[in-house]
This record gives structure tokens, C-alpha cells and sequence, in this order.
């Protein structure tokens, strides 16, 4: 056979790596963390094996566990000890996120990003103030519109600052408000916190894929749902407008999310910015590779591995997934 064309040559064993594209390091992920004021103990979350909700006084212990293993970041999420229709434990100084934030900054090395939300916080679960007279209705006379826009941004400036007071390093706003990256950009500017960089969650869609998470933070709507703020699985080119509106207003790092089913939205952001792109490795991807392996259908390891090196090779520069602390060691 006469072949000019053997692309099997590379694929020796001592070549394959020096070839090899796309590279994963422990330093490409963000673990999440979930502080839990309501826990005097470590509490399992069922539909996430492996992860809990640990209570503040062991969020120092937990983000160490998270540094043993390679992995330099973390992004926190709480669950309050109280909710209300504002969320107004969202912003407090002695708030969840808050003093978690202070014993992790002060107590470790760790990269503390902070999820700048407010669906943990009120009662509703929705990611913002209701319009008025909203509150309390039920699916049965599901609204079109639910949350006020603007009047969340004040909300979201408020918990940025106060994140930003606490120690962390970085904010990350995911409610998906117009004009949120621009509203935080100012209020941690005018604060004195012009260093703390706003990761947006530019492209975060209205996905199935978040179950598991809203058992594990408490934090699904009690009625309606979140498509008329968070985007249509269908649209990928409204996602490069939403991040040209976040870049304009001076996000230093874009998310998408989720991350696995909107990999031609990474790459497409790839491609049109040179900022650094995130993709949100999200519950639901974790949990159904978790439940393949429980039932002894796909080869765990080999499988998440898989995954985090197409979410690189699409394009993404950093992953939050639950599967940092597991994976770590073994890159
Ligand atoms: C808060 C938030 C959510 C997730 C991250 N931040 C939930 C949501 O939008 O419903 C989901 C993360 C995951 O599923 O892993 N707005």
C-alpha cells in the first residue's frame, strides 16, 4: 500500500503526548463549596455523591480538603439561616457567604470566588425582587414576568460590596439581571474595590440541568420558572450578545453554563473574545455520569476526564466542576 497519509504515526505511545492539543491541569478548575448556616454538621447532598453541605465553622477544613488535591480555587455558595421576599441575608455583613468568606480568606490560600445571587436568599427562590403584587402567586396563574429588573440591581450591588468586604477575590453575578456586570463594576469601584475582577455568568441558559443543584442550595423557584431572565437553550447567537453587553460593562472573565451541551457556545466566545472563557461543568452533568457509574454502565474517572478535556478543548480556559477535587490528583 502505497499511503502518503498515515495520521496513525503520531499515535505511538512516545509521540502521542508531544502532539497531544488541549492539556488539563488542576489549576484550570474552580471547586464549588456549599456553607450551609442552617447545618451543625457535614450534611450529604444525595443527588451529588461526594459533595455536602458543611457547616461555617468547617469551611475552612472543607476548602483545605479542596487545596490537597491541586485545585487553587474555590466558589462559594450558601444557604442562609433565614429567608425573606428580599433576600436580605444575601447582603448581610454577618451573612453566610460573608463569614465563611472572612475564616477562608484569613485561614487559607485558596482563590475565593464568591456567587453573587439572590434565589438562595428569598422565599420565592427566584433570582430577584417579584414585581409588586406578584408575591404569593402560584403556577396556576403562572406570570409572565416576575422579577424587577432594576430593583435587583441594588440588591446585587449590596451583596457584591459586601463579598468584596468580606475578603473575596473575585464576583461572580449569575441571576442574569440587564445590566448587572456594569451596576457591581460600579458600586465595588466606588467602595475602594476597583481590584476585584466580575466574572459574569454571561451565557447561562434556562437549564434542565441545574436539578440537582437546587436540591443541594435550596434554591428552586417556588413557582414559575426562570426563562424569562436566563437564556433559551435554543439561541446561540443572543450568547455573544449578552457577553459583548458584559464585556462592555467591564466583566474580566465570561461563563457559560451549562457547560457540556453548549460547547459550539464556548467556542464560539473563544473565538470573538480574547478574554478568559469559564465553562460551568453544572450538577446535572455531574449527577448523570455519577449514576451511569453507580450502576456500573460508564468508567467514572475515564468519563469526567473526557468531559473536562472537550470543555478545554472547545475553548474554555477554566471549568467550575464538581469533579475538581476527584480529578486533581491524578493530572
Ligand atoms: C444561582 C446558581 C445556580 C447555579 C449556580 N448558581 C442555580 C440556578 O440558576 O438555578 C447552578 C449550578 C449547578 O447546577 O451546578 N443562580
Amino acid at each position: 500500500m502505497d499511503l502518503t497519509h498515515r495520521p496513525r504515526r503520531l499515535r505511538r505511545d512516545r509521540i502521542r503526548g508531544l502532539v497531544s492539543e488541549t492539556t488539563l491541569e488542576p489549576t484550570d478548575l474552580v471547586a464549588p463549596v456549599f456553607v450551609d448556616a442552617t447545618a451543625d454538621a457535614r450534611v450529604p447532598i444525595e443527588s451529588m455523591p461526594g459533595h455536602e453541605r458543611v457547616p461555617i465553622e468547617e469551611s475552612v477544613a472543607r476548602v483545605e480538603e479542596v487545596l490537597a488535591t491541586g485545585v487553587e480555587a474555590v466558589i462559594l455558595f450558601g444557604i442562609p439561616e433565614s429567608k425573606d421576599p428580599e433576600g436580605s441575608r444575601a447582603w448581610a455583613d454577618d451573612g453566610v457567604i460573608q463569614e465563611a468568606t472572612r475564616r477562608i480568606t484569613d485561614g487559607t490560600d485558596a482563590y475565593v470566588i464568591t456567587d453573587a445571587c439572590l434565589c438562595e436568599y428569598t422565599d420565592h427562590g427566584h433570582c430577584g425582587h417579584l414585581e409588586a403584587g406578584l408575591e404569593g402567586r402560584s403556577h396556576e396563574h403562572e406570570p409572565t414576568t416576575t422579577v424587577d429588573n432594576d430593583a435587583t440591581l441594588d440588591a446585587l450591588e449590596r451583596i457584591a460590596v459586601s463579598h468584596a468586604a468580606a475578603g473575596a477575590d473575585m464576583i461572580a453575578p449569575s441571576g442574569m439581571m440587564d445590566g448587572q456586570v456594569g451596576a457591581i463594576r460600579g458600586a465595588l469601584d466606588r467602595e475602594g474595590f476597583s481590584d476585584i475582577p466580575v466574572m459574569s455568568y454571561a451565557a447561562k441558559y434556562e437549564s434542565a440541568f441545574y436539578g440537582p443543584f437546587r436540591d443541594a442550595a435550596d434554591g428552586a423557584p417556588a413557582f414559575g420558572d426562570r426563562r424569562h431572565y436566563q437564556m433559551d437553550p435554543a439561541n446561540a447567537r443572543e450568547a455573544l450578545r449578552e457577553v459583548r453587553l458584559d464585556v462592555e460593562q467591564g466583566a474580566d472573565a465570561l461563563i457559560v453554563k451549562p457547560a457540556l451541551p453548549y460547547l459550539d457556545v464556548v467556542g464560539a466566545i473563544r473565538r470573538e473574545f480574547d478574554h478568559p472563557v469559564v465553562a460551568y461543568n453544572v450538577s446535572g452533568e455531574y449527577a448523570m455520569l455519577q449514576a451511569a457509574a453507580e450502576k456500573g454502565w460508564l468508567d467514572l474517572d475515564a468519563v469526567a476526564h473526557e468531559s473536562l478535556l472537550s470543555i478545554k478543548r472547545a475553548g474554555a480556559d477554566l471549568i467550575i466542576t464538581y469533579f475538581a477535587e476527584e480529578l486533581a490528583p491524578g493530572l
